[in-house]
């Protein structure tokens, strides 16, 4: 059941987020409307951050290098007598320079934790709150930028969705501020740009910081994905498909880690739930509405022959097969097995580079398009597919 509400949940909470970006961005794009400020911005991202979270303050800090401080930005539920003067210098002992000095967040889920913190204090203690709280780094493409301060409201601890909600927030507002710019000059030129950035960076930092080896096997698979593609069609790899590769498994967000790394064979009742994560996937991808990204998502593991008795079993939509297989679902399913077979997993070791190769060649036209599979095999052969783990 948990498992459900937290799909869903992220699910709807990111279309809601998305709506909000396309807001801020047709205000940026119309020449008649003053651009609201990054201020304004990130305040009214702020504002719908602690509504989902239900949280009963929050603040966006930008750092300032010439003085070397944390200044806020945007704050809500801050008294201003602090908001307007606060700068958090180096060596304070504010949990907002530790997030800001270290890069990693700080999660706190209730009040024992909180005492456990001791050493660490907040700029404002808020009367309203529970004493749950998160600090999160807030990324541009230039590096750390920022920190997003969220309290939960009394009554309320935040819990892992909150925290993945709040992780899918710091990148976007990392996102606008790149593409802002902190001194206020939008770019109104890459608006629908700007928010599939938004939507895979936020899934995929939600996605790293939940399971490593699921993250970093994306990366893996797009890099061969991009290369088996241009050596199969001799041109550059579209960046649809390299999208639809980074996100194939996302929906494995969805799938608890105990069967994420079970260590043995998975029973029938785990494989169905981790099945799943193919229709999971092409939910939450299906938000970002782009071309083939979702069937990426959803047909990765459909076997290109459509045999029913064959193992590994193809799967959501057994029916489908052959060249009703959107090509880079076809693409990814080559790539993905190279990748899976080539690492070792929680539950197995990888098989050697030429038994690989073999279970390719073999596969190909069975479970695999022949055209991918044959790509992979010349990029092998040509030494193109190092990687990392
Ligand atoms: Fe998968």
């Amino acid at each position: 059941m948990y498992k459900d509400f937290a799909v869903r949940s992220n699910t709807e909470r990111f279309k809601d987020l998305k709506e909000l970006t396309a807001r801020i961005n047709s205000s940026l794009r119309d020449p008649s409307i003053q651009p609201p400020s990054l201020e304004l911005i990130t305040l009214q991202m702020l504002e719908h951050a602690l509504i989902e979270v239900h949280g009963s303050s929050g603040s966006v800090m930008t750092y300032n290098p010439e003085k070397g401080v944390l200044r806020i930005l945007a704050g809500i539920g801050i008294p201003p007598s602090i908001k307007d003067i606060l700068e958090v210098g180096p060596g304070s002992d504010k949990i907002s320079r530790k997030v800001f000095d270290t890069g990693h967040e700080i999660f706190v889920t209730d009040t024992v934790e909180m005492k456990a913190q001791t050493q660490l204090k907040q700029m404002y203690y808020d009367p309203n709150s529970s004493g749950s709280f998160m600090s999160l780094p807030v990324m541009t493409i230039d590096g750390l930028t920022g920190v997003l301060n969220m309290n939960a409201a009394k009554g309320n601890q935040f819990r892992k969705v909150d925290l993945s909600y709040g992780l899918m927030l710091s990148t976007a507002i990392g996102i606008v501020m790149s593409k802002h710019g902190s001194i206020g000059k939008p770019d109104l030129e890459n608006r629908d740009e700007m928010i599939t950035e938004m939507a895979v960076v936020g899934y995929l930092s939600a996605l790293g910081r939940q399971n490593a080896w699921v993250f970093t096997h994306s990366m893996n698979v797009e890099r061969y994905t991009a290369i088996i593609y241009e050596i199969a069609n001799g041109k550059p790899c579209p960046e649809g498909l390299r999208l639809a590769a980074r996100l194939h498994d996302i929906g494995k967000t969805g799938v608890d880690d105990d069967i994420l790394n079970y260590a043995g064979p998975l029973g029938r009742e785990q494989r169905i739930v981790m099945e799943d994560h193919t229709v999971t996937g092409d939910a939450m991808v299906s938000a970002i509405d782009t071309n083939g990204i979702a069937s990426g998502a959803r047909q990765h593991h459909l076997r290109f022959d459509g045999d029913a008795d064959a193992w590994p079993n193809s799967y959501p939509d057994p029916s489908v097969f052959g060249e009703r297989i959107h090509p880079f679902a076809r693409y990814i399913a080559v790539a993905d097995a190279y990748d899976a077979m080539n690492s070792d997993r929680p539950y197995r070791s990888g098989l050697s580079l030429k038994e690989i190769i073999e279970e390719i060649r073999r596969n190909k036209g069975r479970q695999f398009d022949p055209v991918p599979a044959e790509a992979l095999i010349q990029a092998h052969q040509e030494g193109k597919l190092a990687h990392f783990h």
